[in-house]
């Protein structure tokens, strides 16, 4: 397995007398190449499970693993989870002051991968990936995400995500605020992202962007656990039924049946 979540529980750091927990015995594994799909109400923990995973500090894990590539990564500093091939792109991305697209990009990818490239060849390469998410050149050139609109701030993410190569990305509602014709570029490089090996764990509110995507899974996550496993089928069952599914009327065996019309 690529990475494997253990019965995971984890709170608020700063939160010490409230026992408020989030996440509540998450289990997940994903193999090399495998693309799964969270889906799950607001505030039902999916964002929290993505910054444990990359090591936020605001989080604690209270108990559980956390293992990527066999070893475990819950003592490790977020810088060093992404050296291991870990990234997220943010439900919200921040802005950087000062720090141009361009500068981010040449110094996230010297750390990971080091000098097996050209700045020439990596300068071309960055210019192809901005012309495929259907942004002007100048983007490289601008502060990151200062005055993007949303649709520009998730392209730049998606930009970076495959011009970085990580071993595994997380997409945490990559799809939200995106007009059509957005999400059909986003969904088109996450399966470029995909071709090139990378495992993905895509956390979503909607099945729409399922329509243009392969996944091998689909786990609906109800208060801060995966309640329920299955493909493609079950987030359109979700998404006509809403989240009472995994309260029992239909039972994990319903979940071979095609309900996807
Ligand atoms: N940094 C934080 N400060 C305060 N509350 C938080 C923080 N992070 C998460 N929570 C709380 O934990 C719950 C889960 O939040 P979140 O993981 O963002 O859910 P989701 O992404 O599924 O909408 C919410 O009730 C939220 O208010
Ligand atoms: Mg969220």
């Amino acid at each position: 397995m690529l990475l494997e979540v253990k019965n995971l529980y984890a709170k608020l750091s700063e939160n010490q007398e409230a026992e408020k927990m989030i996440l509540k015995g998450v289990n997940l594994a994903i193999a090399p190449g495998e693309v799964h799909v969270i889906m799950g109400p607001n505030g039902s923990g999916k964002s929290t499970l993505a910054n444990v995973i990359m090591g936020n500090p605001r989080y604690t894990v209270v108990s559980g693993d956390i293992l990527f590539e066999g070893e475990s990564i819950i003592n490790l500093r977020t810088d060093e989870r992404a050296q291991k091939g870990i990234m997220m792109t943010f439900q919200n991305p921040y802005e950087i002051e000062g720090v141009k697209l361009d500068q981010l990009l040449f110094t996230a990818y010297r750390k990971l991968h080091g000098e097996d490239k050209t700045f020439f060849q990596l300068d071309k390469e960055m210019k192809k990936l901005v012309d495929d998410v259907v942004l002007p050149h100048e983007f490289l050139e601008r502060f990151v995400n200062l005055g993007f609109s949303g649709g520009e701030r998730k392209k730049g993410e998606i930009l970076q995500a495959r011009f970085l190569r990580p071993k595994l990305l997380i997409l945490d509602e990559i799809d939200s605020g995106l007009d059509v014709d957005a999400l059909r570029i986003v969904a088109s490089q996450i399966n470029e992202i995909r071709k090139e090996g990378t495992s993905l764990l895509i956390i979503t509110h909607y099945a729409r962007i399922l329509n243009y995507l392969d996944v091998d899974k689909v786990h609906v996550y109800v208060s801060g656990k995966v309640a329920m496993t299955g493909d493609k089928s079950l987030a359109y069952e979700v998404e006509e039924t809403g989240y009472a599914i995994v309260n029992g009327e239909h039972g994990v065996s319903d979940l071979s049946k095609d309900s996807s019309k």
